[in-house]
């Protein structure tokens, strides 16, 4: 019996990527933190979805991901979850949530997976995650490694600022990247390294790399949704591209139908509901 190839596009699993990778195949990663974008991005064709942490910045508007909770995270996944049917669900651990030790971050990685619905996390960190990335793996969780600017260390690292930019940091990133590899992660996020650093960390590694302001010889690409199409406030990084502008969209459909409301012009009759002809109105005590 023959079977007919169905023409959407097949759901993609971590194992694609490799594939893709060893093709020479780009690939593209946006944020969803709701319904309505996860099935953007899923029906626009990306082939990951990272429920970020930057839903601290973008969504709840603390200004960093630190306080951003796990709760947040498997609400925000458990939505994305019923948006998107093909691209694969990749979930951040919040800071905190990985910091305590292997067990909670288990515990934690697995909350994410049964009850959010994510398909693999994400955490940030190099060498000192090694172990972390091993047992989690060991459970059968999938991991996303994360490197260069990790922004749950801003403090740490006193500003948001690319990382590797000397002979020394930038060949930690890349034993980093190794050992993250061999601990098991499926993929590195590459944040804010300078282009040349990432492509020898794309060319040297089996797994993929996720860049973000890393140039172009990155594996796969990943903004945060927000950033593209215009609906964040503030200085945008340099590497973002703005693709539309929906902050001013929104705010001339918000300006008109306000203006529609104060001259009687909305709602109109199509827009109201008459009584039923059967009523008489003048049997309706006022
Ligand atoms: O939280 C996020 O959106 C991220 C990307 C910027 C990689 O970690």
């Amino acid at each position: 019996m023959a079977y007919l190839k169905p023409d959407r596009p097949e759901k993609v699993y971590v194992p694609a990527l490799r594939k893709a990778k060893k093709k020479g195949k780009k690939l593209a990663c946006l944020t969803a933190y709701d319904y309505p974008t996860a099935r953007i991005v899923d029906e626009a064709g990306v082939e990951l979805i990272l429920v970020g942490d930057s839903i601290g910045n973008v969504i709840h508007g603390y200004g960093n991901t630190i306080p951003v909770t796990l709760d947040e995270i498997v609400s925000a996944t458990k939505a994305v979850n019923r948006g998107s049917s093909r691209a694969l669900i990749v979930s951040d651990l919040p800071y905190g949530s990985y910091h305590v030790n292997e067990d909670e971050t288990v515990r934690n990685a697995l909350r994410l997976m049964k009850h959010g619905g994510a398909e693999a996390v994400k955490l940030e960190g190099g060498r000192n995650r090694v172990n972390l990335v091993k047992r989690l793996v060991d459970e059968e969780i999938p991991v996303m490694a994360h490197i260069g600017l990790t922004p749950q260390s801003v403090h740490k690292l006193g500003g948001y600022r690319v990382q590797g930019k000397t002979n020394e940091t930038a060949q930690t990133l890349i034993d980093d990247a190794k050992m993250l590899q061999d601990a098991g992660a499926f993929a590195i996020v590459l944040e804010l390294v300078p282009r040349e650093v990432a492509a020898i960390i794309t060319k040297t590694l089996e797994i993929s790399t996720v860049g973000i302001g890393a140039g172009s010889e990155c594996d796969i690409q990943v903004l945060v949704l927000h950033d593209l199409v215009g609906l964040t406030f503030g200085r945008l990084p340099r590497f973002v591209r703005q693709y539309a502008d929906l902050r001013d969209v929104m705010t001339k459909a918000v300006t008109a139908w306000m203006d529609d409301v104060k001259s009687g012009n909305y709602p109109n009759d199509d827009e109201s509901y008459g009584l039923p002809e059967a009523v008489d109105i003048d049997e309706l005590k006022p």
